[in-house]
């Protein structure tokens, strides 16, 4: 338990690297909290920095998602490496380490979106999710990455692409066969990734949620 919940502790930190919040104050030297959607995801350093910081940060935040999970699979491994550690039984290999690993996943996405560095604010941990996708089973991380790719080319909408990828993922892992820690990891994340867009899912509705490209400030 303590391996678990040290292993969880460092999947939540490798999440809540708060790199477009980083891009903020060393490019501009603002917080970009107080920008755009507030947001401090890819999209929002995007529209508040441009086109190469949203891209490092894309990329940053797929990595955190990955490298929580890498680093998850290699600390419940090694943990049992130690002298003082009982070799893992049956039980360990094929139940506990998977649903340590899938947890961990979610601790990563909690971070991207509740850092501890920022109060407990940050993203909506989309490239967080997609990271743990690729990192856990990258049939699933690619698909959803497919469906935001052609999303976003014909809607121009990043929330809506975000969204739509989420509820891929979801679908993937329902469809494809998959362990049970995976799926619900998976259904997890997804719904909360949605759930982290409510604001953009009102102003989907309301016809104003911005696309990509010159546009309006946004009051939320
Ligand atoms: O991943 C976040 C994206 O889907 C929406 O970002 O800043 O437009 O709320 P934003």
């Amino acid at each position: 338990w303590i391996a678990s919940l040290i292993g969880l502790a460092i999947a939540y930190l490798f999440g809540s690297t708060p790199t477009g919040y980083l891009a903020g104050r060393v490019l501009k030297g603002i917080d970009i909290r107080e920008h755009g959607s507030k947001s401090t995801g890819a999209t929002n350093v995007l529209r508040t920095l441009g086109k190469w910081p949203a891209l490092v940060v894309l990329l940053v935040d797929v990595l955190k998602g990955v490298g929580a999970i890498v680093f998850a699979r290699w600390f419940y491994a090694w943990f049992y490496t130690l002298p003082s550690v009982t070799p893992p039984t049956a039980l360990d290999l094929q139940t506990c380490i998977p649903w340590a690993v899938c947890l961990a996943g979610l601790a990563a996405l909690l971070g991207h979106s509740r850092s501890i560095w920022l109060n407990f604010t940050g993203g909506k941990s989309a490239a967080t999710g997609l990271g743990v996708l690729l990192a856990m089973s990258w049939p699933v991380g690619l698909g959803a990455a497919t469906a935001f790719g052609v999303v976003l080319a014909i809607f121009r909408i990043v929330s809506l692409s975000s969204i739509l990828a989420a509820l891929t993922a979801i679908a993937l892992v329902c469809g494809l066969e998959q362990p049970l820690p995976y799926r619900l990891l998976v259904i997890a994340g997804g719904i909360y990734v949605i759930m982290r867009h409510r604001a953009n899912i009102q102003r989907l509705l309301a016809g104003t949620e911005p696309r990509l490209g010159p546009q309006p400030r946004m009051e939320s």
